[in-house]
């Protein structure tokens, strides 16, 4: 389907969507509005797609995949990184299917063109590339680094990173993450709608049922004006640091109004917790150096499906890809200084422990929550007041959904 055509179906879930209440069915398990959400949300928005100490040399590459699109992350012979579409200029086969590694060129396996790293036509088997060079190098796809984290955007008609990118690099210029280094990566499949993720990762009104652990550690919401008075506390500490301590909320901007959508908050940890960590102590070198752990974290949360949870000592980088309307990987990311060793100074199990269980623990309520929408007994129920994130999500989802990007539609 093509998504700026009219679609009746789509129009009309639209149409019925009553702002403060869940989504109904069709969102969640209709092939024909998954479609319409690659092309109008996910595939216009910028997405995190990896670190850049995960590119160390000139031809070391990644895939970046999501919904039916791949991409190569390459690094060039000047140290720039760039990327292209993985797909051939010949007749369109993917060219590339490792997902990483470090090549001279790129070779299409089908009649064996070749490539150059920067994506220049290096071969055509039988023939001289000639002046085909210029017309036939591989597509280009708009790629923007955020303090050593690679950010690309598939359709370039999509709004611009460049607030989003000025903000969160002032932000996070402390912790100095160009220097970091990924520590460890994992991948959990879920199988539902990519929305469902979403929808779970903006609220904590599950987490003191559904995460214990995660609970015992963090502050999300609380009653009596005990977190803000924890969080005025934890902005003068921050402050003491030389760190920025201030909320960003630009989420609810829509995507026709030109700029990537972004929002930061930062959050405390409870007493005796100064990082993320089973029994709140320190879990690797501190971030940049930082003068001390100041025992809170700050939510990044940059598009439809990026999200970061940065503490004093570490990173965590979500990716929620979908892999087709009921189908979605939740890709995780762990970052740490560049002066930790593992072993000496932090070990992975340890790292790994929080985000792993609370991941696997959303993967459970996620699925179930697919479950029960696919149901004909579902109807839209209301959001409570501790899901405001939720219904901004939700809100914002319905606007960009009804963006073609086509002149003359909103
Ligand atoms: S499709 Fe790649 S060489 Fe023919
Ligand atoms: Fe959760």
């Amino acid at each position: 389907m093509n998504a700026s055509q009219p679609d009746t179906k789509l129009d009309e879930l639209a149409r019925n969507y009553r702002d403060g209440f869940s989504l109904a069915s069709g969102f969640y398990k209709d092939p024909s509005v998954y479609t319409v959400d690659l092309d109008r949300v996910i595939f216009r928005s910028w997405t995190f797609a990896g670190h850049i100490s995960e590119l160390t040399c000139a031809g070391a590459y990644f895939l970046f995949e999501i919904g039916m699109e791949s991409v190569i992350v390459v690094r060039q012979v000047d140290g720039e990184i760039r990327a292209f579409g993985n797909v051939c200029r010949h007749r369109g086969s993917r060219i590339c299917d490792s997902q990483s590694g470090v090549v001279k060129m790129f070779v299409c396996p089908y009649h064996v063109w070749s490539y150059n790293i920067d994506g220049s036509l290096r071969g055509m088997k039988g023939e001289s590339p000639g002046s085909n060079e210029k017309d036939y190098r591989l597509r280009p796809v708009r790629l923007q680094l955020v303090e050593g984290l690679i950010f690309v955007q598939i359709n370039s008609n999509g709004p611009s990173f460049r607030e989003a990118a000025e903000e969160v690099s002032t932000y996070l210029a402390p912790y100095k993450l160009s220097d970091a280094k990924v520590a460890h990566k994992d991948v959990f499949r879920v199988e539902a709608n990519w929305k469902l993720c979403v929808e779970n990762f903006f609220e904590c009104y599950h987490c003191s049922n559904g995460h214990p652990e995660y609970a015992r550690s963090h502050v999300n919401a609380s009653p009596d004006g005990y977190l803000t008075k924890m969080l005025e506390d934890q902005i003068e500490r921050r402050k003491s640091l030389g760190l920025a301590h201030h909320s960003v909320a630009k989420y609810g901007s829509p995507l026709s109004a030109g700029q990537q959508n972004y929002r930061i908050n930062p959050w405390v940890l409870k007493r005796g917790y100064r990082t993320g960590s089973q029994n709140g102590g320190q879990l690797a070198p501190r971030l940049g150096g930082l003068e001390d752990l100041y025992g809170g974290y700050t939510s990044l949360l940059i598009g439809p499906t990026s999200f970061f949870i940065l503490y004093s000592d570490y990173l965590v980088c979500f990716r929620f890809s979908p892999k087709g309307v009921n189908l979605t990987d939740m890709e995780v990311c762990w970052l740490v200084d560049e002066s930790a060793q593992e072993g000496r100074n932090y070990n992975v199990a340890d790292l790994v422990w929080l985000w792993t269980l609370t991941t696997e623990q959303d993967t459970g309520l996620i699925e179930r929550n697919q479950k029960g929408v696919n149901s004909m007994m579902y109807e839209p129920g209301p959001y409570t007041s501790t899901e405001g994130l939720v219904r901004e999500f939700v809100n914002w989802y319905v606007g960009a959904i009804k963006y073609s990007g086509e002149p003359g539609t909103t």
